[in-house]
């Protein structure tokens, strides 16, 4: 019944919600394009920079990364062309799951610094132009949490409704799968209380009960609180598992449609709808909320301005789409020409090819050996920056980062992976091996090693120990030596991002596909307003031949992975190409 389970769910994990908040603002503001209906909130023109706060800079040498060391790269972010941030979450937690389980959702993590240190590193973002976007994870919160201490003191605490918890003496819970748990099961058996309660991710994680009205007021207080800190937005972390059929009842044992019980209950857009009405509406904020329903009339739903629930949908189906093995080019056409013809008249996606919970773009999408990586990164980023969407960019991506190299299970940190690993010991009969081969191409912690800003120890990252392993190609992948190498992916990188800055046709313009059923390149136009350009990418290791039937007489190059591209549709291998028609 399990099959693909865990890759549904983490498709279904994420369900974006954004916020754009001002203090003096509190209505949005919508600017409507000279064109056509569609309206240029800023967060349309965002270029998205997503920070790892554990891994981006440590200030202090304990080997964790940490606000004051965002702010003092500050200019680094800005000098990238990106235009918002969005930081992890950085609110106190034990650290089961690297921040992701919450014990104060009002307090900076001590690891990371204090409030006045956020203060001071929001101040310097405002000051660059730069917006801010917070991680909000209310799906569940760590058990070490007040409000969790509380609900398992006793049954007949104030806050015991703030969670589920089934009583033992109704017997066993009907199976829930958790995604982290050694054992699969997300009911988690507590002697004090003689009961049950609920954890779809690990044990220290449990799940808030949405349907108590008190726990979403709690909710929108805590948005209130950074929203009027002045914070642009929020991402609401695995947010479509909040609404839940909390009758518990039995999965159906054959068929799919378990999912209905699971996760994207009939509440969702009640609940998103209610957070509009006491938070959004309110502020000048963006949302974006991680997942995009179980079709695209749920993310259509979600994001459709007149419904009033979140500003964008982040779809998994595109980063879902490469395996150990690959992937299609064809199938992952497909995927987002499908994504952005549901979005071509109304709503908004992101686009993006990584972030913390996946393995590096370059090495699951691109090609990370020492010949195609610079020039692979630079396609892959060419594509997230000329789609019609709002690009979120990974740390590290700009500069071609790669998978870490891991091979020993002792090299891992991620809470799923450990538990899983265990899992698959204490049942015996799995291949330990295969599961770590498996690992070194697809664990997220391949995309959280520490950031290497430079070739010297620790790679700049820290002057201590760093709390995982750095990936030894940091001594020619870096910061430092890729903004002296005017060809290097950051330098491109660079380029790119102003070229989109400078085209509003690349954030606006239609798409359109091209050369649809060509098995290795991927070409497609962008118009708007009298402007057209046209992007071929050939996402093989081999040259490739585009055929758009577009008249390329009057055509401009105007950037290129590779020196002199030809007006031919001739690619090679992993070139890049933006003309403007
Ligand atoms: C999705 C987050 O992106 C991931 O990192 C986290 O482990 C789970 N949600 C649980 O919060
Ligand atoms: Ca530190």
């Amino acid at each position: 019944m399990f099959k693909n389970f865990t890759r549904t769910l983490v498709v279904l994990s994420v369900l974006g919600v954004s916020f754009n908040s001002c203090k003096q603002a509190p209505t949005k503001t919508r600017e409507t394009a000279s064109s056509g209906s569609i309206t240029k909130d800023w967060w349309k023109k965002a270029v998205v920079y997503q920070i790892y706060p554990r891994s981006f800079k440590d200030s202090n040498g304990d080997g964790v990364g940490d606000l004051n060391g965002i702010t003092s790269e500050l200019d680094y972010i800005k000098s990238l062309g990106v235009n918002t941030v969005w930081l992890n979450p950085v609110y106190s937690s034990p650290n089961t799951d690297n921040g992701y389980d919450v014990s104060d959702y009002r307090a900076i993590m001590k690891e990371f610094g204090t409030m006045a240190d956020f203060d001071v590193m929001l101040k310097g973002m405002h000051q660059r132009g730069i917006k801010l976007v917070m991680d909000l994870v209310v799906n569940h919160s760590s058990n070490q949490h007040e409000w969790f201490k509380q609900s398992r003191s006793s049954r007949t605490n104030p806050y015991r409704n703030y969670y589920h918890w089934w009583n033992a003496e109704r017997g066993k819970p009907p199976y829930r799968y958790s995604l982290f748990d050694v054992n699969h099961d997300a009911w988690k058996y507590d002697t004090l209380t003689n009961a049950y309660y609920l954890h779809y991710f690990s044990q220290q994680q449990p799940d808030l009960n949405w349907e108590n009205p008190k726990v979403r007021q709690e909710v929108y207080g805590v948005m209130k609180f950074w929203a009027d800190k002045g914070i642009d937005g929020f991402r609401m972390d695995a947010f479509q598992f909040a609404a839940k059929d909390t009758t518990f009842p039995k999965f159906p044992v054959t068929g799919q449609n378990f999912m209905k019980y699971y996760a994207i209950g009939p509440h969702l857009h009640d609940y998103l709808q209610e957070m509009n009405r006491e938070v959004y509406s309110k502020y000048n904020l963006m949302s974006v909320a991680e997942g995009a329903g179980n079709s695209l009339q749920d993310a259509h739903d979600m994001v459709d301005a007149d419904r009033h629930e979140l500003d964008m949908a982040y779809a998994f189906d595109g980063v879902g789409i490469a395996g150990p093995n690959g992937y299609s080019v064809l199938d992952f056409k497909n995927v987002f020409s499908r994504w952005d013809s549901a979005f071509a008249k109304k709503g908004w996606l992101s686009i993006f090819l990584a972030n913390h919970d996946q393995a590096r773009m370059v090495s699951r999408f691109g090609n990370d050996s020492p010949q195609f990586r610079a020039i692979s990164s630079k396609m892959l980023n060419t594509f997230l920056l000329t789609m019609r969407g709002t690009p979120y960019i990974y740390n590290g991506d700009e500069l071609g980062m790669t998978n870490a190299g891991f091979t020993k299970i002792s090299d891992y940190n991620d809470v799923a992976l450990l538990n899983e690993y265990q899992h698959m010991k204490n049942i015996g009969g799995g291949d330990l091996n295969k599961f770590l081969l498996l690992a070194g191409k697809e664990n997220r912690d391949n995309s959280r090693t520490p950031f290497p800003w430079s070739n010297l120890a620790n790679a700049g990252f820290t002057t201590g120990k760093p709390w995982l392993k750095i990936n030894p190609n940091y001594t020619t992948i870096n910061a430092s030596a890729e903004e002296k190498d005017p060809n290097s992916c950051l330098n491109y990188f660079k380029k790119i991002t102003k070229l989109r800055a400078d085209n509003p046709v690349l954030v606006y313009g239609k798409y359109t596909l091209l050369d649809k059923s060509n098995p290795n390149v991927y070409a497609y136009t962008r118009e708007t307003d009298g402007r057209k350009m046209l992007v071929l990418l050939n996402f093989k290791s081999v040259a490739a031949e585009a055929k758009t039937g577009l008249d390329m007489s009057k055509a401009k190059v105007l950037l290129g992975n590779y020196p002199a591209p030809s007006k031919d549709g001739k690619l090679k291998p992993y070139e890049a190409v933006v003309y403007q028609l």
